[in-house]
């Protein structure tokens, strides 16, 4: 592979980091796990951070943290990573889709309402691809039905909307880091509230059940062993001390495509929606309308087997056949979601990928289209 479509951004830094804490004691539940929650709590501007094994863990606590279970149901997007929406299911609700806005592809707050019903418990939107958009409007639409807004900001850390940053719209949020995130501990998570009571809960959810101050060998209710080593929160605290230079760097990139691919109209060109300041997670174009999905999975194949590492994000998740199975979807449910998805190429995105990368990606992918023309 020539170009790939992720890549981590670790330093020297990093390095030593990581390698100081394997020459302490403590490797685990030790001083950098405090260090990073507190360092991120101040970066988001939230009075908690909690972090957690993955992003996926985080989500399942923070449902669990807020009573969320059997008989429930939860609003959510079916444009967006599996875990959105299996997170509801190992709670015990259910996760109830709601198409997208073709134009942030984010959940469409025009929709949200007549989905509501006696047992709608939460609205878990997600901030596809780093966007905030419409966050405002689905916030207020939360806070007319009383409903907890939990944010799946899984993929928008650093990203504003009105100065407001992603992951402080909702009760609660969380934000992973996986290698392809913005910021990344190899694995990992962070729970973030200004709510005591649900942090202290997922504190002790994420360690076994174990009370504030009580023994090893003390547990107070059913929980998990979702703990995030002091050796992952060494190598984010570091990264996150760099979240500004990554944003900058992505920003740079997502530019660069910009400008090679914007003036192509067999593409649609993802740009910052009013208002927001994006940290971009991926940069993902879409074909026009005209393309089939024959088309797009042609070109991605093109494209790979070219040395250039494209994805498909995302596969609508109401159509995995063991969604569609247990709730009863199928196509044409959600048809936005699934022309967007049919449409979409995920391109190489990563701090540290250089111009003539971005050029030879562009070139590429516009030689592949010549070749593949819509029929007609
Ligand atoms: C929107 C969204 N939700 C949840 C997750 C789950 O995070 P993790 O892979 O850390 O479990 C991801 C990660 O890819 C994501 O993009």
């Amino acid at each position: 592979m020539r170009i790939y479509l992720s890549r981590p951004d670790i330093t020297e830094k990093e390095i030593e980091a990581v390698c100081a804490v394997l020459r302490s004691p403590n490797l685990s539940l030790g001083p950098k796990l405090e260090e990073f929650e507190n360092a991120f709590a101040e970066y988001i501007g939230r009075k908690r951070a909690v972090a957690v094994n993955s992003g996926t863990s985080g989500l399942f606590l923070c449902l669990l943290s807020l009573g969320i279970g059997p008989g429930d149901e939860v609003i959510t997007t079916p444009f967006t990573f599996i875990a959105s929406a299996t997170t509801i299911m190992m709670a015990g609700a259910k996760p109830v889709f709601i198409d997208i806005d073709p134009a942030t592809l984010n959940i469409d707050p025009a929709k949200i309402e007549s989905k509501i019903t006696d047992k709608t418990k939460a609205i878990m939107p997600v901030e596809a691809f780093g966007s905030p958009a419409g966050f405002d409007k689905i916030s207020s639409i939360a806070q007319k039905h009383n409903l907890t807004l939990l944010e799946d900001s899984c993929e928008a850390l650093g990203s504003e909307l009105n100065g407001r940053k992603a992951g402080t719209f909702g009760k609660m949020s969380v934000f992973a880091f996986y290698p392809n995130k913005q910021i990344t501990t190899g694995e990992g998570g962070m729970i973030s509230t200004d709510d005591d009571d649900l942090a202290d809960m997922c504190v002790s959810l994420r360690n076994q059940g174990r009370g504030k101050g009580s023994g090893w060998l003390s547990h107070e209710r059913l929980g998990y062993n979702y703990r995030l080593s002091d050796i992952n929160c060494a190598l984010g605290i570091v990264q996150l001390s760099r979240i500004d230079e990554i944003k900058a760097k992505r920003k740079q990139v997502a530019k660069w495509y910009q400008q090679m691919l914007s003036d192509d109209d067999r593409l649609i060109v993802p740009t910052e929606p009013p208002g927001c300041d994006i940290s971009w997670f991926v940069f993902v174009v879409r074909l026009a309308d005209s393309f089939s999905l024959k088309q797009r999975n042609g070109i991605l194949e093109a494209m790979n087997a070219k040395g250039i590492q494209v994805g498909n994000y995302f596969s609508p998740v109401h159509l995995q056949p063991f969604m569609a199975e247990q709730f009863g979807y199928k196509e044409g449910d959600f048809p936005v979601t699934e022309s967007t998805a049919e449409r979409t190429i995920a391109l190489p995105f990563y701090n540290n990928l250089a111009k003539d990368e971005v050029t030879t990606v562009c070139k590429t992918l516009k030689e592949i289209l010549d070749k593949n023309l819509p029929a007609g």
